[in-house]
């Protein structure tokens, strides 16, 4: 593989944060301090102006950037990185009062007052034509500072506008989509309930109190949604881009975010980054646990592109806006950014540098304190990390070669929350995600997450976790794929609903599925939270939960069968030979670690080194040319003895190979 840096004239690990020097500009010495302070802890890099407009704009048509430059030009001066923000996550007062239309209406209808942040409406006009504005005049301001190297476009885009712009909007999305109202009828069901439209301007968006029961009208508003932020994003992508042309763009995602499908914001991003802010040491599950949902999600945000990624933000011990706001345990804040290393981020970065003295987030966590001290338990580990990062940098750029594959479709998701069926509460889709990413891991398999219209070539095996939605064409890939050779692996609610959430007819899974898997899924029982049934597998007898499917058999092996209740015999997991490749079926929900178990020797067969790393042990391995890195990191609350590759410990720098001892939070990474 080749090597993939993000910034070719900084190719080393970049650690930093969001720095908001503009709070503090009565205070004299205080950016100086902040300066020594950044140096001690080995800052490289920070993130300016996300939340400034005001600071630079404090009346309309007044601008102000030179309190900014002098900022850029001393971070300079010490060698320091800027990644410059567009302020337009945030308006200034007089923008709200003046324009009434920037500011966003409610579910219900309601025009919001001004307040608050990341509430825009991306249809108004007169929004677009400020940020423009001001876009514009801060790329002049900093086109010639060349420690700018990235542009992070806004803030953590998030939240739905429902005015009649925004609707006006919707419709046009709408007859673009369907051509002709009879289409839409047609798609939508209006049959049902008498839900008939005459033109596209009859059509709502879903207010909380309007039209929420047509299944695929719901669907198209987040498509909708998703496409409206990502062309305003483009839209301040394009007024940077025509003045700065050659630094990159990104914008900071948010966890598995379920809202906006970031594919779609993907499309028109140079670096994927990601602010993650898990619920470390909480009340409801193992911290090993907490870690494989903040792993999930790095492979999710390195797949997008499949080169490194960023961690834009992190807290380096607590957040303030929880309902218990607890402390990372020492230790923890290095395992979790070494975990984002792992994973294929090439950086490290915190909200925020120095801790707000007064407002919303005036107790969240930072490198500076409140008591202004160098030698406090957070700051000293972050100045280790800091310096460890620095022996590090020779990972910069070296991604993850992934032979298996996890299809993710943010619009199946989105189906699948919104189906009448099945448990109405939670599906679980999420945690069943995350559930096959964990266990592949764990097998010491690395995985891409895909979209089921991407390519599947470059995989030996593909997971269709809860496939509820399958897409036009994407059955006959399915076909072709498993035909030359692939191996494939389905489970429960697999293809039920083409993309606009009409059931398939003829028997599920659909769309010609039923001949690949040979079986019909006739029916699915929903299991109350008490309930359970079983399986037995290699004399292990295998807990299932929540989702039954009652298979009936046409040209599968039934590899096991239930245990109990009136489909007690009927097969749970299947196997079938088809082409050149394989299928299996998972008929109902059980742990992927006991279903991986199962289908191990196909696994083998394709090739892929399984092995079976000890709970709590996270492992990856990230390469470039004739280099590899292999990371082992112990996310359980317990040493742990693991089997190690032979080769240079780059933390230590020692040589280590064989079984070694981790310690609890403990990461080694062994250069092989
Ligand atoms: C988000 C935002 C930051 C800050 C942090 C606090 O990631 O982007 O501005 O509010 O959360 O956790
Ligand atoms: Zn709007």
């Amino acid at each position: 593989m080749e090597r993939k840096l993000l910034f070719n004239k900084y190719p080393k690990l970049i650690h930093g944060g969001d720095y908001n020097p503009d709070q503090w500009l009565g205070y004299e010495g205080i950016f100086e301090e902040d300066i020594r302070m950044m140096k001690k802890a080995h800052v490289n890099c920070v993130t300016l102006g996300v939340f400034s407009w005001a600071a630079y704009e404090k009346e309309e048509g007044q601008y102000d950037f030179s309190w900014l430059i002098k900022v850029i030009d001393r971070l300079k001066e010490e060698n320091i990185n800027v990644i410059m923000a567009t302020p337009s996550g945030a308006r200034p007062a007089w923008l709200d009062l003046k324009y009434e239309e920037v500011r966003r209406v409610d579910i219900n209808g309601k025009r919001e007052h001004h307040r608050e942040r990341h509430n825009h409406c991306y249809s108004s006009p007169i929004y677009r034509q400020k940020v423009e504005e001001i876009d514009t005049r801060l790329a002049n301001a900093i086109k010639d500072k060349n420690n700018v190297i990235l542009w992070h476009i806004s803030n953590e885009f998030e939240g739905v506008c429902y005015c009649d712009k925004c609707r006006k909007n919707f419709q046009k999305f709408l007859k673009k989509r369907y051509q002709t109202i009879d289409k839409l009828n047609h798609e939508y069901w209006t049959g049902f309930w008498s839900k008939h439209f005459n033109s596209f301007e009859e059509v709502e968006p879903p207010y909380a109190n309007g039209e929420n029961a047509l299944m695929g009208l719901n669907l198209d508003w987040k498509r909708f949604t998703s496409e409206m932020v990502a062309d305003f994003m483009k839209f301040e992508i394009d007024t940077v881009r025509k003045i700065t042309p050659d630094i990159p763009v990104t914008t900071n995602m948010m966890m598995f975010f379920e809202p906006y499908d970031y594919r779609v914001l993907a499309k028109e991003l140079d670096i994927i980054s990601w602010d993650a802010y898990p619920q470390y040491h909480n009340d409801y599950q193992s911290l090993a646990a907490t870690f494989n949902e903040a792993g999930f999600t790095h492979c999710l945000m390195r797949s997008l592109k499949k080169q490194p990624f960023m961690l834009m933000e992190s807290t380096p011990s607590l957040v303030n806006w929880r309902e218990y706001n607890k402390l990372k345990k020492p230790g923890v804040h290095e395992l979790a950014s070494l975990q984002a290393i792992a994973n294929g981020s090439d950086s490290v970065q915190y909200f925020q540098i120095r801790k707000s003295r007064g407002a919303y987030e005036m107790f969240h966590g930072a490198l500076i304190d409140h008591n202004g001290r160098d030698d406090t338990r957070v700051f000293k580990e972050i100045e280790d990390l800091g310096s460890k990062l620095e022996r590090l940098e020779e990972i910069a750029g070296s991604t993850i070669k992934a032979r298996a594959a996890i299809v993710v479709d943010w619009e199946n998701r989105w189906a699948i929350r919104e189906a009448k069926a099945f448990c109405s509460s939670d599906k679980k889709y999420e945690k069943t995600v995350q559930n096959f990413y964990g266990a592949l891991m764990h097998k010491g398999i690395e995985t891409d997450i895909i979209a089921s219209t991407d390519d599947y070539s470059c995989y030996d095996v593909i997971f269709l976790p809860m496939m509820f939605m399958l897409k036009e064409g994407v059955a006959a890939k399915l076909k072709e794929y498993v035909k030359n050779g692939g191996l494939l692996v389905g489970t429960y609610m697999l293809g039920y609903i083409n993309e606009n959430q009409l059931a398939h007819l003829g028997g599920f899974p659909g769309d010609g599925l039923m001949e690949l898997f040979g079986f019909e899924a006739e029916e699915i029982d929903t299991l109350w939270p008490s309930e359970q049934n079983y399986l037995i597998y290699d004399n292990k007898k295998i807990e299932i939960k929540d989702y039954c499917e009652i298979l009936k058999v046409k040209d599968c092996e039934a590899v096991a069968t239930y245990e109990e209740d009136f489909y007690r015999n009927y097969p749970v997991v299947t196997r079938k030979n088809y082409g050149l490749g394989t299928v299996w079926y998972q008929a109902a929900r059980f742990d992927a670690n006991d279903l991986l178990d199962i289908i191990r020797k196909d696994l083998v067969r394709k090739g892929m080194e399984v092995i079976d790393l000890p709970a709590g042990i996270e492992r990856h391995v990230r390469e470039y040319d004739d280099k590899r890195f292999i990371f082992y990191l112990n996310e359980s609350e317990n040493d742990a003895e693991v089997e190690v590759e032979e080769g240079l410990e780059l933390l230590s720098n020692q040589m280590i190979g064989g079984k070694v001892t981790l310690h609890k939070y403990q990461t080694i990474i062994i250069k092989a």
